[in-house]
């Protein structure tokens, strides 16, 4: 199945890098922090056609618009079109196609691409995670010798100051921290060992769930951070680490 998706969300990729006078396509969805252009919705509708038909009677939930469908049940491609929209308008080239294929909640294939970059990450449950073809691994570093990477949870200014309180603790504990604004690379960054962990405190089903999978076959942990498995019906918080620092989350006050 991987085989089939791959080269789908390769041309799903190329959508994006085709991309020109990209803020003059940019509409706000709730906000100004909340943006959706239509490239988002040209990769989306592009994925909503291609992917379905791989696996009959499978349901489609991506986050442009997404089917009144429950990902949990059956068959599901949960699909990002553009993660890191707030980078793709302004030109910062760190955004990503994610796409996962779940069954009854659980994600048996994930493939998340940075067309900007050409990496293509990829996994299958059980099969180890790969970066365009080669196997990839968590790092072995303590978070003293390392770098994790964190999110704001821009759509909930509510959890602003869990966030930087643990940020600080973290920080205080590490050489730095990055702030890269596409969750599913943060977390496929971890999984090929350039960061050591990352969190932020809400994040939907469509960002961490291709990832995710990333993240656990290069031998990672994922959780949220009250130490519960990732939800992909809701939001959620998302903790994501190598294996040395995985008991970190116990000591931090969340
Ligand atoms: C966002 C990015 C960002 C994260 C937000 C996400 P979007 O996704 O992953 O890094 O901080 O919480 O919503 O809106 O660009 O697809
Ligand atoms: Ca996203
Ligand atoms: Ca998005």
């Amino acid at each position: 199945m991987l085989e089939q998706i791959i080269p789908l969300v390769r041309e799903a990729g190329d959508i994006v890098l085709s991309a020109r006078d990209i803020w003059s396509h940019t509409h706000e969805k709730t906000s100004a922090a909340d943006l959706v252009t239509e490239y988002d919705l040209a990769v989306e509708n592009f994925l909503k056609e291609k992917l379905p038909p791989l696996v009959p009677g499978s349901v489609f939930f991506g986050e442009e618009e997404a089917e009144n469908a429950d990902p949990t049940r059956g068959w599901a491609f949960i699909v990002d079109p553009i993660d890191g929209t707030t980078n793709f308008v302004r030109g910062l080239k760190q955004s990503a196609v994610s796409v996962a294929l779940a069954c009854d909640g659980a994600v048996e294939c994930a493939v998340v691409y940075d067309p900007f970059k050409e990496e293509l990450f990829s996994a299958r449950r059980g099969g180890g995670a790969f970066c365009n073809g080669a196997p990839i691994h968590v790092s072995e570093r303590p978070l003293a010798q390392g770098v994790f990477g964190m999110g704001t949870a821009i759509y909930r200014r509510e959890y602003l100051e869990p966030t930087m309180r643990v940020t600080e603790q973290l920080f205080r504990r590490s050489c730095d921290f990055r702030r890269l604004g596409a969750a599913s690379l943060d977390l496929c960054d971890v999984a090929c060992g350039r960061l050591e962990l990352f969190f932020e405190y809400s994040l939907c089903p469509w960002d961490h769930a291709a990832a995710g999978l990333i993240v656990t076959e290069a031998g990672g942990f994922v959780s949220t951070l009250e130490g519960d498995p990732l939800s992909l019906s809701d939001r959620c918080s998302v903790w994501a680490s190598n294996r040395v620092n995985r008991d970190l989350l116990r000591e931090l006050e969340v």
